[in-house]
């Protein structure tokens, strides 16, 4: 019931979509889209006219605006972008042309837009709600108005012409994807020789040490109780979670029905770079100061589960601080739970 439920509305989702779809094709980027790929404009994005919403779970789609709400106002990414943008070495006082992909409703887009000031920003992404709610905010402020141009489609197509941008950023993408590898190769070829793909992404060491963490975790509250026992199941959950999606490429029978499908590791992503003609990757941890990184990871998964206002016992807290003091500094910079890669062209 419940996925005939989900089938119905996806089809009428995809009913109104083509239908926005039917007007003229927009040619203001004609320079920039591949041979053979139309746009339409959709109010104040612009949409492919062959769009379908393929691997994409319903949290960015059907379910778009309870995920902005959930996530809009919490994320500011100005701290990370910024510090990405160092690993990177990027020039910010350059007119750029810089494509950020999965842009959702914008956190990264808006990040990436104060940092840089002289760029120009193409939002994109899969879901034409997240994308309008980002164009709806970009309306309402003068300072970001012509600066932003919010382009919706599948990153597994290629969508635009060789060497049109000069910088790539994707804050949270790649793991969402059915397949990284053709995605990535899409994104490789649009990038200007020299260059920067710059992702923020689940790391597998890091995410490892998490699961045994959480193992650590559930022994913990086993001894001293976990009041209504929603900690224990969160953390049960999530070592599943992980599991689930250790080893990409190779899909698993319930790659497609998760929202978070991989988590990557340094081997696999040198061998994506050689694949793609990418002429560097370098792997950093994604925050300069790793002192907490296991109870931050921790805390924040608390808070993404609306269980922050939970009491957590004492003794929960000792096993997860041991693994910050237990890992030595420079140890966290390899088994950090989030990376920031950096490809260069
Ligand atoms: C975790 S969100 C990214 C958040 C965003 N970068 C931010 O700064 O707020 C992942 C995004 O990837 C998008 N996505 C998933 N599959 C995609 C695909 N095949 N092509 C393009 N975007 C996709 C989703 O719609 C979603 O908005």
């Amino acid at each position: 019931m419940r996925l005939l439920r989900a089938a119905t509305s996806r089809g009428a989702t995809v009913a109104s979509a083509v239908a926005s779809r039917r007007g003229p094709a927009d040619t203001a980027y004609a320079d920039i889209l591949a041979p053979g790929v139309e746009v339409v404009r959709d109010g104040s994005i612009l949409i492919d006219r062959d769009w379908m919403p393929a691997g994409v779970t319903s949290q960015f789609i059907e379910d778009a605006k309870t995920y902005h709400e959930r996530y809009f106002d919490r994320l500011d990414f100005t701290e990370l972008v910024d510090y990405c943008l160092g690993l990177a070495a990027i020039d910010r006082t350059q007119s750029l042309r810089v494509l950020d992909i999965g842009s959702g409703s914008g956190a990264s887009v808006l990040a990436a837009c104060r940092l840089l000031p002289r760029a120009h920003i193409l939002a994109s992404d899969i879901s034409p709600q997240l994308l309008r709610m980002l164009a709806a905010f970009v309306d309402t402020r003068d300072d970001l108005r012509g600066r932003i141009t919010a382009f919706c489609f599948d990153l597994h197509r290629r969508f635009f012409r060789p060497e049109s941008f000069d910088v790539v950023i994707g804050a949270a993408i790649l793991h969402h994807l059915l397949d990284p590898r053709a995605a990535l190769a899409n994104v490789a070829a649009s990038l200007r020789p020299g260059g920067k793909i710059i992702l923020v992404e689940p790391l597998e060491s890091g995410s490892l040490v998490l699961v045994a963490m959480f193992a650590r975790v559930l022994g913990a509250l086993a001894e001293v109780g976990d009041g209504d026992g929603r900690i224990a199941q969160l953390m049960k959950a999530m070592r599943l979670d992980i599991q689930s999606r250790l080893g990409p490429p190779v899909e698993k029978p319930w790659t497609r029905q998760l929202d978070d499908k991989w988590v990557f590791d340094r081997p696999y992503l040198a061998q994506l770079a050689a694949d793609l003609g990418l002429s560097k990757v370098e792997v950093h941890p994604a925050q300069s100061d790793l002192s907490n990184v296991y109870e931050n990871a921790f805390m924040g998964l608390l808070a993404d589960s609306g269980l922050s206002h939970v009491q957590v016992p004492q003794r929960v807290i000792d096993s997860v601080r041991m693994f910050d003091r237990g890992i030595a500094e420079d140890l966290k910079g390899e088994l950090c739970p989030t990376g920031v890669i950096v490809f260069t062209r």
